[in-house]
């Protein structure tokens, strides 16, 4: 393990300046409302009432982000995310206000990224032009599958033809970036069922391609009453058969479940997975941020909506400042569920600890054939992909 080296503190004194740098900064705002709760879902979502409380909730995120506004002085933001829950629930003129409110609190690179998650059967043309003007410039398209009776096992909202519409209709708004979200292993899911998937999505030219394989989570319904699943040969097929599927249409695995057209990786995931800063406001959002002096830390807002939304609460919920005996380990769950893994020196960079430290640990994952032994690389082989949490223990604290 890498403590071996007796290098690891555990207490949470700024590390080494020498290399360290200040990341890149992201924005994920969290919108906590869907039409109704999917029976597979542990996200932080709730069914909405009849009414949004829209207004409330955008004056809600604005405060929750002058809060933590000091923290990331003079940083411009390289991407934004509106995710879920359904944003796509909530109108163009509410965007509109929240947008503008963060532009005038933060400023925007001139490249910024801004991705809305939609769901089908939650938006018409009209809303995606009006968003697509307020410079949202990339859409995520929650389709899960278009087989009628996978869409209704997994409990959503729409068809498949309402998924396909949803596809026209962003680009017809003028998303020329846009990504749509699949899952497979889906109950009495057989090889073809998620190819036939795949091939219909591919279909539709999204520029990237999210291709999750469905888990059962706690807390969920299917958890509780697990459905059919299909078997592990036939998972196995669908991974083999659905990436060579993908990569045959100019789609390259660059993360786990991240496939994309050349050029077109997201952005804000990018950031998450080479372990840059973000900031995260809305109900029980996440934040990861570095300070000047190299310190780092995690922290996580109000995760019920009517606690969050409640004058009298705060925002925040928690706040953990990340020892460097924790770093690596942090630090290399991120870079290596990319398919080619990262610099080796991005882990001084981000972190302020010398590559040394892992020495040890990844001489051990190198000999158990788990991660590439180029030194100027920190990257899982393809065995290391498919069993990263094996690769993980040799850097746990
Ligand atoms: C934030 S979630 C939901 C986005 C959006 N509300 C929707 O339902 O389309 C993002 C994606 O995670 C995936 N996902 C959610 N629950 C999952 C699970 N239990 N297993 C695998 N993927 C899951 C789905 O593909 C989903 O689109
Ligand atoms: S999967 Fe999406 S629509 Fe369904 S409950 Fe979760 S966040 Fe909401």
């Amino acid at each position: 393990m890498f403590n071996e080296h007796g290098a690891a503190s555990g207490n949470n004194a700024p590390r080494g300046q020498a290399h360290f740098e200040l990341p890149p900064l992201a924005l994920y705002i969290h919108i906590p409302w869907c039409v109704k709760k999917c029976p597979y879902c542990d996200f932080n979502s709730h069914a909405a009432g009849p009414v949004l409380p829209e207004q409330d909730y955008v004056d809600a995120l604005l405060a929750d982000l002058d809060a933590d506004l000091p923290q990331v002085h003079g940083r411009p933001l390289g991407s934004i995310f509106f995710g879920g829950g359904t944003p796509s629930l909530f109108s163009a003129r509410a965007l509109g206000r929240l947008l503008e409110g963060v532009e005038q609190r933060v400023a925007f690179a001139a490249d910024i990224e801004i991705t809305l998650e939609a769901n089908p059967g939650t938006f018409e043309q009209a809303k995606f032009r009006d968003y697509r003007s307020l410079g949202i410039n990339r859409l995520s398209i929650g389709v899960q599958s278009f087989q009628a009776a996978k869409l209704v096992a997994l409990g959503r909202i729409h068809d498949g033809d309402e998924a396909i519409r949803a596809a026209d209709m962003a680009r017809a708004a003028g998303f020329d970036n846009f990504n749509l979200d699949l899952m497979h292993g889906l109950p009495e899911q057989s090889l073809e069922d998620a190819l036939d998937d795949l091939r219909t999505a591919i279909a539709q030219a999204p520029t990237h391609l999210s291709w999750y394989q469905l888990t059962l989570e706690p807390n969920t319904v299917f958890w509780n009453q697990p459905p059919s699943l299909p078997e592990d040969d036939i998972l196995w097929d669908i991974q083999e058969a659905g990436q060579a599927l993908l990569a045959a249409h100019g789609y390259a695995q660059y993360e786990v479940s991240a496939y994309a057209q050349p050029g077109k990786a997201a952005r804000h995931n990018l950031n998450y997975w080479t372990f840059g800063d973000f900031l995260g406001i809305g109900a029980g959002a996440h934040a990861k941020l570095s300070s000047p002096d190299g310190r780092i830390s995690r922290s996580w807002k109000t995760r019920l909506p009517k606690d969050y939304l409640d004058p009298g609460k705060r925002f925040g919920a928690g706040e953990r400042v990340l020892g460097a005996d924790e770093l690596p380990f942090e630090f290399l769950m991120n870079v290596l569920r990319l398919t080619d893994g990262v610099a080796s020196e991005l882990f001084t960079r981000r972190s302020g600890l010398p590559l040394s430290l892992l020495a040890d640990a990844r001489a051990q994952a190198v000999k158990r054939g788990l991660l590439h032994a180029d030194p100027a690389r920190l990257a899982a082989t393809r065995e290391g992909q498919l069993f990263l949490n094996d690769l993980l223990q040799y850097f746990l604290p």
